[in-house]
């Protein structure tokens, strides 16, 4: 099923007419299309109207219950405005029964609505799906697939030869800081996102924007000298974090105090001058950073390898690489970008000094006053958090001229507004139109009582190894989990809760009882269904000595159909997942296919129990259940992996 050519072999041999060809039928990716161009061309000649008005007419049922196609009369558009209902009866008396590849259709109001004739689903699917392997449904395999447990490896089909660029930012923790849920609600998205473009064939780099450059910096600093960061020994990475918490611990009130002071009006005093001193040292550290005094650098730089080097090892516990740690310090690596933003900014007169000597954009003066003012450099001349970005913007385009840049930032909604616009008004618009935030709630700051990265992935894996040793014997095979299978699940069901919970209420940041669930939609139940699949095959497969099934007819009855009815939506659930860059699609269809399944293998097992093995030793029943079991497995394994939830359990 690789070429047309291939495809057009197979159908013959299920006594198909050549098949019709239609510009907008992607057949060799979604094997739906093929019954959507069939289907075209019967209602093309049944009206008489315009091949691509039939095809466009004809649209995925939404739910399964649906059935699977469904004509949609007044998308037709027909001249001379027919009755549709009646249009609709006539339709389905006039369609040509038995249709090799549809059941009789039924109407529906002014819907025509087809399921797919069991007799042909089977024999076409399950080979596609076992063909394609790791590229069922997608243009090829995510490059992160590792290990895919698949019995057909084969190559997908090659991506173009010149595939668009994309660059996903995403997880971007500030050096010293807490690893908060924002962060880690990020990195899962952004994974997912990359993942999903990887297999719609773009070329993808994972960015990671660090906040390694700013006045935290400056305080980072100072504290390092105060509280003899060099001395101690042990975790360099703690430490660090230690030391900064202590600062931020000792910052903390006075910026409160601060603002309330501001707020009720009161001048400066005497008193809050000493008390600021803290704040005028941190700057003042953060200055020096910025006029690249070689021992400031130098500190900073070993401060930031240690965190580099941290969350590296902690990103790859995850199964998230990045090709680029390059944050907010571009300042240091590249102080030209920012010269040249800044220089054409004042050129146009785009910024400008305010009076307190800060150089800031009021977006009113752009015919943008919604997005209000945003400060370049304060008034002690330092660099800011917008500065760099819009710089960071420029500076990406020259390194990877990419085709598109996705921030996956939780909320900053204003701050993307006007780093978007600030780009479009240094007169590149068509790199603005390049540019996406996508946004999310951020939660409550911490994910239960941890702060750090490790320590948050150490928690998941305690749970995880507690509620499997709890789990029922026929839940999970427990003895086939080796410890690494078990880090690995860890990890997955911190992802699937993430997701579960990311759209909920502002206050879940961690649930630990969904977390530990081996029931319902939890990322144990998914991997325990997919490790008892792996399983059963393995036991299944001797037994069919690689026998390939003719008679597909055990599998033309519930619950059998409705799993290969699943199966076949794949890929357009991949599709609206990455179009809408929302993962919930794939995840809710993963749990669908787990349900079904589940229903197959209660079948497999009542039969098992009567001991009426006459069904089951009957060697096509076998081979026919087996290649639906490893198409199942496929699937599975090809929708966790757009979600970056690395499959366990296979062999
Ligand atoms: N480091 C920032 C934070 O922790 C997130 C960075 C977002 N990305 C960006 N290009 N500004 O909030």
């Amino acid at each position: 099923t690789r070429s047309l050519a291939g495809l057009t072999a197979l159908l013959q041999g299920l006594e198909l007419e050549a098949i019709p060809d239609f510009p907008s039928a992607d057949m060799l990716r979604q094997p739906i299309d093929i019954f959507h161009a069939y289907l075209a061309d019967v209602l093309r000649q049944l009206v008489g109207c315009d091949p691509q008005q039939a095809y466009d007419a004809i649209q995925p049922a939404n739910t399964t219950g649906n059935g699977d196609l469904d004509i949609v009369l007044p998308k037709l558009k027909l001249s001379g405005g027919p009755d549709l209902q009646d249009l609709a009866a006539d339709l389905v008396k006039k369609f040509p029964s038995p249709h090799p590849l549809f059941a009789v259709p039924f109407k529906d109001g002014i819907h025509v609505r087809f399921f797919l004739s069991p007799k042909t689903l089977p024999n076409l699917l399950l080979p596609y799906i076992l063909d394609r392997g790791p590229g069922y449904g997608l243009l090829r395999a995510p490059a992160t697939v590792g290990g895919a447990t698949g019995d057909n490896p084969s190559t997908p089909p090659p991506s173009p030869p010149d595939p668009k660029k994309v660059l996903v930012e995403f997880s971007s923790p500030n050096l010293g800081q807490d690893f908060r849920t924002d962060h880690l609600r990020s990195t899962i998205l952004g994974a997912f996102v990359a993942n999903a473009h990887e297999a719609m064939g773009w070329q993808v780099v994972r960015v990671n924007y660090l906040g390694d450059w700013g006045k935290h910096i400056g305080l980072l600093g100072l504290g390092w000298m105060r509280y003899g960061g060099e001395e101690g020994g042990g975790d360099a990475f703690r430490r660090v974090q230690e030391i900064y918490g202590r600062m931020e611990d000792e910052v903390r009130p006075r910026l409160a105090a601060k603002r309330r002071k501001a707020a009720a009006g009161e001048g400066e005093g005497g008193e809050e001058e000493e008390e600021d001193a803290i704040f005028a040292e941190r700057d003042k550290a953060f200055k020096r950073l910025e006029d690249g005094d070689a021992q400031a650098v130098e500190l900073w730089e070993k401060l930031r390898h240690v965190s580099v080097d941290y969350y590296a090892g902690e990103y790859r516990r995850m199964g998230v690489t990045f090709d680029d740690y390059s944050g907010e310090s571009l300042v240091c690596r590249n102080p030209e970008a920012v010269a040249k933003v800044e220089k054409l900014l004042r050129e146009k007169d785009i910024s400008q000094l305010a009076d307190d000597g800060s150089l800031v954009i009021d977006f009113g003066k752009h015919d943008a006053a919604r997005w209000g003012h945003a400060t370049l450099r304060g008034k002690d001349g330092l660099t800011t958090y917008f500065l760099r970005d819009v710089a960071t913007v420029m500076d990406r385009l020259e390194d990877y001229s990419f085709d598109k840049l996705i921030y996956v930032v939780g909320e900053q909604d204003l701050h993307f507004r006007q780093v978007f616009k600030a780009v479009e008004l240094l007169g590149r618009p068509d790199v603005t139109k390049r540019l996406q935030h996508l946004t999310f709630t951020r939660g409550p700051p911490q994910w239960g009582d941890e702060h750090i990265l490790g320590d948050i992935l150490n928690r998941c894996e305690e749970y995880v190894q507690t509620a499997v040793a709890a789990a029922d014997a026929d839940q999970v095979p427990r003895q086939l989990l080796s410890p690494a299978d078990l880090r690995t699940m860890a990890v997955n069901s911190l992802v699937v809760h993430e997701l579960n919970t990311r759209n909920k209420a502002h206050t879940i940041g961690l649930d630990v009882e969904m977390l530990m669930a081996t029931e319902g939609e939890t990322g144990l139940s998914l991997q325990f269904a997919y490790v008892k699949l792996c399983h059963l095959i393995e036991k299944l497969e001797p037994r069919s000595a690689g026998e390939w099934p003719t008679d597909f007819s055990s599998l033309w009855e519930a619950p059998w159909m409705e799993l290969l009815r699943l199966l076949v939506r794949f890929p357009a659930v991949a599709t609206t997942a990455y179009k809408s860059l929302e993962p919930g699609p794939v995840l809710s269809y993963l749990f669908q296919v787990v349900e079904e399944l589940g229903y197959c293998l209660e079948d497999v097992e009542e039969e098992d129990a009567e001991g009426s093995r006459a069904a089951e030793e009957q060697g096509s029943t076998r081979a026919a259940r087996l290649m639906l079991f490893k198409g199942t497995r496929q699937v599975l394994e090809n929708g966790m992996r757009l979600l970056n939830i690395t499959p366990v359990g296979g062999s």
